[in-house]
């Protein structure tokens, strides 16, 4: 096991909405059953937003990683913001959690990564930090998937659902860590929602662009199912294993695999071809669904509150998504 400059995590919170819809609920609004979604899915409900915005869910996580954490948001050297499902196009969520924290006078980004942003988050994080113009680096994933999700596509809408994580990083020396992450932009059509169109008084009436997209005109997250679910099951062990190859770790000796959870059926196959047994795997799926860029946090913080997973324990966080995105962070807790 190699030992190098990497991040502790000081602190982690989350905040899901309150609203619960279950499998019984979609059946009421789709044709599907609770059966089918239990069994191809993994899935009994998920948490939507009942109107909260999504910075709301950010910045009430984002607090409870800095209460956790033992430090005042005017410490944070910079907020990173994993989301796909902004608030606004500008400003940032990023800077919408940061009025909220009550700070001012350091920089906030947004990254959409869709569920690979919190690997794609703290893969920055760590290089920011390791600068040393700065202490701490607050990671919030913040997503409302319910936005943009149609509920009339039984395919797509039974899987998603709204959360937001967050964790304080701080930079660590002489510890495990490493990073992997990409993207296969060719893969752009296999999973995608539209933003507004490009509508103003000058241009021709007809598209002379072709997009190369699905449907350009509705804002719905289109989805072909089977082709995503080949490429997770792919990019998924193979992250996991290039993360784990630079930091000279099997994956069989880590302690805990917190996967994105789209799917059971996806993180069962990947197990499989990883060597690693399910027991390994932290998932909550279960109780949330797939909430993009949020579930990796999600369900690390389950797992940590839980006693799942504990301080020193060697982990690995791993995303797959739209993009094609990918990518996985090996660290020590
Ligand atoms: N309830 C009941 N039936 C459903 C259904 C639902 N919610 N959704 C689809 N079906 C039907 C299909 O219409 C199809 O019917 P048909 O055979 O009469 O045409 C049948 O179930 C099988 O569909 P299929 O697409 O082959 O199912 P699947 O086993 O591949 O499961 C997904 C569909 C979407 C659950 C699966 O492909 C998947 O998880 N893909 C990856 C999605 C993902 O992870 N996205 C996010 C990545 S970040």
């Amino acid at each position: 096991m190699k030992r190098t400059t990497g991040v502790k995590i000081k602190g982690i919170g989350r905040c899901v909405p309150e609203l619960v819809a279950t499998n019984e609920d979609y059946a009421k609004i789709v044709d599907t059953s609770d059966e089918w979604i239990t069994q191809r899915t993994g899935i009994k409900t998920r948490h939507i937003s009942n109107g909260e915005p999504n910075f709301f869910l950010g910045a009430k996580a984002a607090k409870e990683a800095l209460a956790e954490a033992g430090i005042s948001a005017d410490e944070l050297g910079l907020i990173i913001c994993a989301t796909c499902t902004p608030d606004y196009y500008t400003p940032s969520e990023a800077c919408l959690i940061q009025r909220e924290l009550g700070a001012a006078g350091f920089p906030c980004i947004d990254i959409n990564c869709a569920c690979s942003g919190f690997v794609y988050g703290v893969d920055m994080a760590r290089r920011y930090l390791a600068c040393d113009d700065m202490k701490y680096v607050l990671v919030v994933a913040t997503e409302e998937l319910s936005k943009f999700v149609d509920y009339e596509d039984r395919s797509t809408c039974i899987l998603f659902g709204d959360a937001a994580a967050a964790v304080v990083l701080e930079k660590q020396d002489d510890t495990l860590f490493s990073s992997f992450t990409a993207a296969d932009g060719s893969g752009a059509p296999f999973l995608a929602a539209r933003a507004l169109l490009t509508i103003n008084p000058f241009r021709a009436e007809e598209d002379t662009y072709d997009m190369r997209m699905p449907e350009p005109h509705r804002h719905y997250l289109l989805q072909e199912g089977k082709e995503v679910y080949k490429f997770a099951t792919n990019a998924l062990p193979l992250a996991v294993s290039k993360a784990c190859e630079k930091a000279e770790i099997a994956p069989a000796e880590l302690d805990a695999v917190i996967p994105h959870q789209a799917n059971v059926r996806i993180i069962e196959t990947a197990a499989k071809k990883l060597g690693v047994s399910m027991d390994k795997m932290v998932l909550n799926i279960r109780d949330y669904g797939n909430t993009s860029s949020a579930s990796i946090p999600n369900a690390f913080y389950d797992g940590v509150k839980s006693g799942r997973i504990k301080r020193g324990d060697k982990v690995c966080f791993v995303g797959f998504g739209g993009g094609l995105t990918y990518g996985a962070v090996v660290l020590e807790y």
